[in-house]
């Protein structure tokens, strides 16, 4: 098959090629993702195929608005709409359940549904044209980091999928926060833009954070409720490592927040880990801060150096995370020493992101109280 990479002029074709049970990529505000006819089962069994995605970790299915919820849903309920009308469009997945009309081919056998309405004009107008809600897990082969440029893509799904529609590179590169509203307190399955505090404060109840977040890897008897939560992700070929300085500290909204600061402590250790992975002759990185930049710029031999974005603004981090991912991998870099930020606000699904990609690989360099 051959894959046509297109740009908003191709949303009419796009649209024609959904409805006849085919496969596009789109774009969103998170990372790109990969749709077809979410009422079509056969049309998700042909997704689960071209990701290589195991079949019981269910798509999020796309709408265009509010209105095109009720009949995928058993019940909107009251706190679910708030939630819609306050983050709608926007980087926020709903988990209530499902009615009828949503097959279980879709929702990995599940009785509940993922609802998302994306903050993209593209992808919201291929939703209202073509008519049909739009299964869409993230555009990448199983296993690799998500999309964030349709070059990305075009790399993992080339020859499997009929067209990628491009709109140039994303605005968050992390994927929608999921929160769960099907238990009695709403509760958070993945970290997103949209923070706890945030939904809490719209719901005017506190929200549960999934154990399996905080714990940040898959201990011995939590298991995360986002099936895919729990396979490895994110991660490049090259094996990373965080550097942190480390205490948990109370946030809103979160138990225990990890609260890492950048300092000369970390950058030393970092520098030292990364030294001898080099000379012991492996393709090494450092990825760091902007604001770290001078301090590795002026001591830097072996290790290859590649920025992040900056400490004070998360979301230039979240951005270009996935990106950067990919390129560790292109540039057969085998070994990464990463910097650490505070888990709070959209640093939490930062610290997420990273935290897998590093397979939870820590080295704390000394705990604060
Ligand atoms: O930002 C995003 O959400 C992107 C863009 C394309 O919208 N999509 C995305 O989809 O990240 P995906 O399939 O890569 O991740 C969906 C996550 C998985 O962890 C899955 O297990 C969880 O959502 N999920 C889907 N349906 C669920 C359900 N009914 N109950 C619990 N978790 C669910
Ligand atoms: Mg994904």
């Amino acid at each position: 098959m051959e894959t046509k990479l297109l740009g908003r002029d191709g949303i009419g074709e796009a649209a024609e090629v959904l409805r006849r049970g085919g496969l596009v990529a789109f774009p969103t505000e998170t990372v790109y993702g990969l749709g077809g006819d979410a009422l079509d089962p056969e049309a998700s069994r042909k997704i689960y195929a071209a990701k290589g995605r195991p079949s019981d970790n269910p798509l999020i299915v796309h709408v265009s608005g509010i209105s095109e919820v009720p009949r995928l849903v058993k019940e909107l309920t009251e706190p679910a709409r708030k939630l819609m009308e306050a983050f709608w469009p926007g980087p926020l997945t709903l988990v209530l359940p499902k009615s009828e009309l949503v097959p279980p081919e879709t929702t990995g056998g599940l009785s509940t549904v993922a609802l998302r309405c994306p903050e993209n004009a593209v992808t919201l107008e291929l939703i209202r044209l073509s008519g049909v809600p739009l299964a869409g897990p993230s555009a990448n082969s199983s296993g690799k980091p998500s999309p964030t440029e349709a070059e990305h893509v075009y790399h993992d799904l080339k020859g499997k999928i009929e067209i990628i529609l491009d709109d140039g590179p994303v605005g968050i590169g992390v994927e929608s926060a999921i929160i769960d509203m099907t238990e009695a307190v709403p509760t958070l399955l993945r970290p997103g833009a949209v923070t706890p505090e945030e939904l809490s404060e719209v719901l005017g109840q506190p929200v549960a954070v999934d154990p399996a977040i905080i714990a940040g890897t898959l201990s011995e008897g939590i298991h995360p409720k986002a099936p895919g939560m729990k396979y490895r992700h994110y991660a490049p070929e090259a094996e990373m490592t965080m550097v942190t300085t480390r205490a948990r500290k109370e946030a809103p909204g979160m138990p225990l927040a990890l609260w890492a600061r950048g300092d000369e402590a970390v950058y030393r250790r970092m520098l030292e880990l990364a030294n001898a992975d080099a000379v012991a002759g492996k393709s090494t990185a450092i990825l760091c801060s902007e604001e770290a930049l001078s301090y590795f710029s002026a001591c830097l031999k072996g290790p290859k150096l590649y920025v992040l974005g900056k400490r004070s603004e998360p979301l230039t981090m979240t951005r270009n995370l996935f990106r950067v991912l990919r390129e560790f991998d292109r540039e057969g870099i085998r070994r990464v020493v990463t910097e650490s930020y505070p888990s709070t606000g959209l640093g939490f699904a930062l610290m997420n992101r990273l935290g897998k990609a590093c397979g939870q690989r820590e080295d704390v360099v000394h705990e604060e109280k």
